[in-house]
């Protein structure tokens, strides 16, 4: 069974014996529910660091109030032996209270400007400040040296990369690269929303994130390109809230320079959204 703490109190103190002895600590932050995206993620921790902490907190400041927070899937046992076969060191698992001691309306809020208000922040308004507030706070009461993160909440991981340049943490940001299905869906705790008929569909993001990004190596326009993405996502029953490519910064990319290019796509199945993104410059058979 793998170590679990929840107060910060007793968080602290098992880190500070980690510290005494030099270790090196490496932070996975998640919402639990987790699946091999997640595991791996562990795995790389391992690699990066002497100790691996993974944090379990659904947080409800970075849910609108029309999404899925209540519903959203809590699964502590399961996530804890997980965790354990990955190589996870320590679980904390806090309340509300831990994570946000005056309450979660007298929280202070951090705002990542430009980034917290396009793609994702302009179809989740409010999102990114609720992300970029539960992970400062969780860097303060972990204090780790690296802290680990998805490719697959790309815009999260330039979110967090601010973060950490402008408040000057001293914590290396390592990515991980996005875990997919066979079929080369890329897995999300929100894939179990999906209905049956809804799951063979979900396949046509990936698929049209390769389509993207062939016909930007053929020279083609960009708006082009998205449009037509646009059209195909919609006809196979999505409601689209983008399918755009854009630079690595997220900046709309410049005529003559396709390097570093990124597609990425939102869109929601009946009441599941999906992202998903691809880098134009990975490798073919990676995804
Ligand atoms: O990616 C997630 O699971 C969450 O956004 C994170 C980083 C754990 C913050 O709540």
């Amino acid at each position: 069974m793998i170590r679990t703490v929840a107060g910060v109190a007793e968080l602290r103190a098992h880190l500070a014996g980690w510290r005494e002895r030099g270790q090196r600590i490496a932070l996975v932050p998640t919402m639990g529910n987790l699946h091999p995206g997640h595991h791996s993620l562990i795995e790389l921790a391992r690699r990066n660091a002497d100790r691996v902490v993974a944090s379990v907190f659904v947080n409800p400041t970075q849910f609108g109030p029309d999404e899925d927070f209540a519903r959203y899937p809590r699964t502590p046992e399961a996530d804890a032996e997980g965790l354990a076969r990955a190589g996870c060191d320590l679980l904390f698992l806090p309340g509300v209270e831990a994570m946000y001691p005056l309450g979660v309306e007298a929280a202070v809020r951090i705002r990542v400007p430009g980034l917290a208000d396009v793609l994702e922040g302009a179809a989740r308004p409010g999102h990114f400040d609720g992300v970029a507030s539960v992970v400062a706070r969780l860097f303060n009461l972990v204090r780790p040296d690296v802290a680990l993160f998805g490719r697959k909440d790309y815009q999260q991981l330039q979110v967090i990369r601010h973060l950490v340049r402008d408040l000057a943490f001293a914590i290396d940001i390592v990515p991980g690269p996005t875990v997919r299905e066979p079929d080369g869906l890329a897995m999300s705790s929100r894939n179990q929303y999906l209905g049956a008929e809804e799951r063979r569909v979900a396949v046509e993001i990936i698929r049209n994130l390769r389509t993207m990004r062939e016909q930007a190596a053929l020279g083609l326009p960009i708006a082009g390109i998205e449009q037509e993405a646009l059209e195909r996502l919609a006809a196979a029953g999505f409601a689209v809230d983008y399918a755009v490519i854009r630079r690595a910064d997220l900046g709309r990319p410049e005529a003559g320079n396709e390097a570093g290019l990124i597609g990425l796509i939102a869109a929601r199945l009946g009441r599941t959204r999906l992202i998903d993104n691809l880098a134009f410059d990975e490798p073919l058979d990676a995804c």
